[in-house]
Order: structure tokens, then sequence, then C-alpha cells
């Protein structure tokens, strides 16, 4: 692999991102990793990423100049470049200039790392101090106003470094230096693609389970929808997938795992009617956290009874076999193994409910044939598995469904208000091709509240449903998008017109922080 190490900024899963998409595999490791453990892992090559840090300060990391001896092409960028520059007997200095966002950066003389690129270009920097001396050995290859030496290179040592961000788009030319650095610097072969991916898995899958019985549990989502049916094409008939409809998804979307994911992958599916009982379970509860956390447990006691009978029926159909379903589908995405590992203690604001929220004393050994994935490998398999597209590419939606979308009370009557307002406000944001734009929009339905409208010159007295769309990388901060008024005023006369329980439709106009994404 490619070693992405981090030295704790924002950039590093970015960065292994971007490697990715010059079809080379990549894995984040920490920056307290001693060097040994990096040699061991065998790298093509090491890129030391971003970090908050000055390399002068009291217990800020440092590479082990040890790196440079092992032969190993790196790449520095920002404080690894840096750092690099301080290990290698260089020289690092306060200049007084900082530079931050957009900055023009020039380039100087033969490079390998910024061949056939334009003499000036535009660069994202962020940083306070900067290189002053290059150690011996380097050439500078560019500058920018703020930073003397902006980029260097040793060729002969295959060591690179560049003082901007070459990971973000904002650098006109970044994935260049990126895919520079692996193709001519490192001499690396591109073969991390969505082919290669599914059979690699797909033999890994076939090791760990052999004649083995799985089962595998369906939300509707994109993760489990692509790990089911990895697992799928990997040992056939020996998954079970069981989808419980606790009747709090959207629109059709029971019927997208019902049928067309079926259709498109042949699983064989069990499909649990929960909907009376987790009804049941929500009747007359306002409170969100508690909402979710009923939601939580009836989840998994109907799962884990689902999982019993899956097991007496293969035990019926098989006696004496030896074939008991021993494993368990998981859809861990790369990102929560990075960030499980970085094990922050940060402050629960919610009590998340997913597919994945299983709890530890079930039985199964775990199948995750997407823990190596970032979110966008996992649709692009998805999409060359042949999943329904509408699947790969659906937007966000919590595990607690549209119960923690109805601010009061969950009724079926106020489920289908809300499903209805849903529906037209994603159809016309899918009819305006804005789907891509938005990270996703929630609708929310005010059910406690009512207000005084007038219809048809009739009084009415109706419920608000709320629009939140937001624009977000990570679902972590987000800010509300700026939807075309047209669109919004669409939204708002179809659902007035079309839903007779709602005579309001609002806009959410706020970022997070403060707000979250959903309202509970
Ligand atoms: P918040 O509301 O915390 O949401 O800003 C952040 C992201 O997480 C989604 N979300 C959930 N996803 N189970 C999930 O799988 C949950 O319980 C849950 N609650 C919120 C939310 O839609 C947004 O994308």
């Amino acid at each position: 692999p490619v070693l992405v190490v981090d030295y704790g900024a924002q950039y590093a899963q970015l960065i292994a991102r971007r490697v990715r998409e010059a079809d080379v595999y990549s894995e984040i490791v920490p920056s307290t990793a001693p060097v040994a453990d990096l040699l061991a892992k065998n790298p093509a090559a090491v890129i030391l990423s971003g970090g908050p840090a000055s390399v002068y300060a009291e217990g800020a990391p440092q590479v082990d100049p040890a790196l440079f001896e092992a032969g190993i092409p790196v790449l520095g960028i920002c404080y690894g470049f840096q750092a690099m520059a301080a290990a290698l007997g260089g020289e690092v200095a306060r200049t007084g200039v900082r530079e931050y966002g957009g900055t023009p950066a020039t380039l100087s003389g033969e490079s390998v790392l910024l061949r056939d690129q334009p003499a000036e270009q535009n660069v994202w920097m962020s940083h306070g101090d900067s290189v002053a001396i290059a150690p011996d050995g380097f050439s500078v290859v560019a500058s920018s106003p703020g930073a003397p030496v902006a980029a260097f290179e040793d060729t002969a040592r295959s060591l690179y470094g560049v003082q901007w961000h070459p990971e973000v788009k904002h650098s006109t030319h970044g994935q260049d230096v990126l895919v520079n650095f692996l193709r001519d610097g490192a001499r690396i072969t591109p073969d991390w693609t969505t082919g290669n991916v599914i059979e690699e898995q797909i033999a890994r899958i076939k090791a760990q389970i052999g004649d083995g019985r799985v089962i595998c549990a369906l939300s509707g989502g994109v993760d489990s929808a692509v790990a089911g049916a990895l697992v799928q094409r990997a040992v056939g008939d020996q998954l079970t997938c069981v989808f419980v409809d606790h009747g709090l998804l959207r629109a059709g979307e029971a019927e997208q795992v019902e049928q067309d994911f079926v259709a498109a992958t042949g699983v064989k599916l069990v499909v649990v009617d929960a909907v009376q009982r987790f009804a049941d379970a929500l009747d007359g509860v306002s409170d969100p956290e508690q909402k979710r956390k009923i939601i939580g447990r009836e989840f998994i006691r109907v799962f884990e009874q689902a999982a019993r009978d899956v097991v007496a029926q293969v035990a019926a159909e098989d006696p004496g076999a030896g074939h008991e379903v021993k494993f368990l589908v998981q859809g861990t995405l790369y990102p929560d193994v990075v960030e499980s590992g970085g094990g922050t203690g940060a402050a629960t604001i919610k009590s998340h409910h997913n597919v994945g929220g299983l709890p530890d004393d079930l039985a199964f050994e775990l199948v995750e044939p997407l823990r190596a994935l970032f979110k966008d490998e996992v649709r692009a398999v998805g999409l060359q598995l042949g999943l329904p597209e509408a699947m790969v590419y659906r937007q966000p939606f919590p595990g607690p469904g549209l119960a923690i979308r109805i601010v009061g009370a969950v009724t079926p009557e106020r489920l289908e208000i809300l499903r209805a307002a849903d529906a037209i406000a994603r159809a016309e944001l899918t009819a305006a091709g804005l789907d891509r734009d938005i990270w996703q929009c929630p609708v929310v339905l005010l059910a406690d509240v009512r207000s005084v409208g007038v219809q048809g010159d009739g009084r009415t007295y109706g419920h608000p449903i709320v629009l939140r769309p937001v624009s977000s990388e990570d679902a972590m901060t987000a800010d509300w998008t700026r939807l075309p008024y047209d669109v919004l005023q669409k939204i708002s006369t179809r659902i007035t017109n079309e839903v007779p329980e709602v005579n309001r439709v609002v806009l959410d106009v706020t970022s997070k922080p403060p707000g979250t994404i959903e309202w509970e």
C-alpha cells in the first residue's frame, strides 16, 4: 500500500481518497507508529500529511529520519513537508507571513513532481511556518509569496515535498502532483480499480466463510446493500438477507429492497413485517432520545428472532451437515475503522442507531467486505454489481427513519403525511437535477404545531413541514443549501396542494453547528 501518515489534521482521509482516485491502494497510519511498523507493511510509498502543529513546538510530532534511509519514496505535504525538511537538516522558520487559502505559486526548474504544469498556478495553502532552507541534495521547484521553498525534491532518493495541499480541489493541479509522485516518483502500477476490488473481496469472503452460512441485515441504505451483494456474489445461497420493515422508511424504499434489490442480485431475502410492533412501541412517545432508544432496542429484538429463525430453518433443511449460521455481514466503512482507531472521546449528542449497531453478544463472526473502502468506492462497487442507481446514490438516511423527523409522537397518520410531503420534495429536487449537489434534505413534520391558513375560501388549521437541505462533506459540519427559489416554490405549492393536513412549508436556514442536520 501507499501509507498516509496522519499528523492530526482532517486532511489524511482526503489524501488517502485522492491516492485511490489515482487507482493506487492507500491506508492511513497514525503519526505515532514507529518506522519499523510502517516498513513492516511493505509500503510502495509514504505520504506525510498536514497537521496543526508547528514543527518546533513542544511535543510536535516528528518524523524519524530512519524513514528516509529506507529507500522508500516519500512525499511530505504541508506539516509533513516541514517535518521532513527539519528531519533532513533543512531549516523551518516562522517568517511572519502566513498563507491561508488560494495562493499563487511559481514553479522553477525541472521537476518530476510538477512536470508539465503551468509555471504559475493557484494552490491551497494553510501554514504559519515556512521552510526557509531546503536540506542538502534537494532542489527547490516552487515558491510562493510567503514560502520561498514551497516545493522541493531529491529525485535520487525519491524524496518530495510541497507546502500546499494537493489533495484539496482548490489546488488547480493538485491531483497531478499526487499522480506524478505515485507514477514517476514512486513508480507504482495503478491497479486499484473497482473490478479488482470486487475480485479481491470475493476471494476474501470465500476464504472466510468457506461452506458456512451467513446472514445480513438490510436497511435500505447503500452500505448494507453493497455488502450483501458482494457476499451474495461470493457465496450465493449460503447468504440469507433479513429486512426488518419497521414502517419508518420513506415512500418506495421498502419496495426498493424487496423487489429491485432482490431482482438485481438474486439474494435470498426474508422480510420481517414489524410495522405494528414498532408502532406499538412508539405509541405516545415524543422525546427524541426515547424514540431512538426504543427503535434501537426493538430492532435488535426483531433481528435476533429473525436470525434464530434462519438458523432453525437452515438446520431443518440440512440436518447434521454442520452448516451453522456463524457469520454476520456488516457494512463497516474505512472512515469508521480509522475513526474508531482514533478513539476521541466525543460527547454523545444523539444515540445513533443503524443496522451496524448490533450488540457484541450476538454470537456471530463478522464479515466486513467494505472495511477498506471509502463511500465513493462503495458506490462504484454497487454500480458495478448492478444495484439500482436510486439505492446506490441514496442520500444518508437515519436508522430510526421518519420517527425522528416527526416532532411529536409518531402515529400511522403522521407517518403518511410526512411520507407524502417527503416524496414530493425528493421528486422535485431530483427533477431539478440537484441530488448530487445536496448532501441530504430531511423533510420534517412539526406534528404538535398548528397554524391558521386559508385555502379555497376556507380556514385551515394545519401542520408545518420543514425543509432542511444541507451541504456537507462528512455530516460533522454542514451549511444550509441555497436552493433556487423556483424549486422551493414548486415544492411548497405541491405539498400544500397535495397534502391536505399541511398548510405551510418553511425552510431551515441553520448551519451545523449550532443545529444538527436532523431535528431530533
Ligand atoms: P445529525 O442530526 O447528528 O446527523 O447532524 C448527522 C448525520 O447522521 C445521520 N443520522 C443517523 N444515521 N443512525 C444513522 O445511521 C442514526 O441514528 C442517525 N441519526 C442521524 C443524519 O441523517 C446525518 O446524515
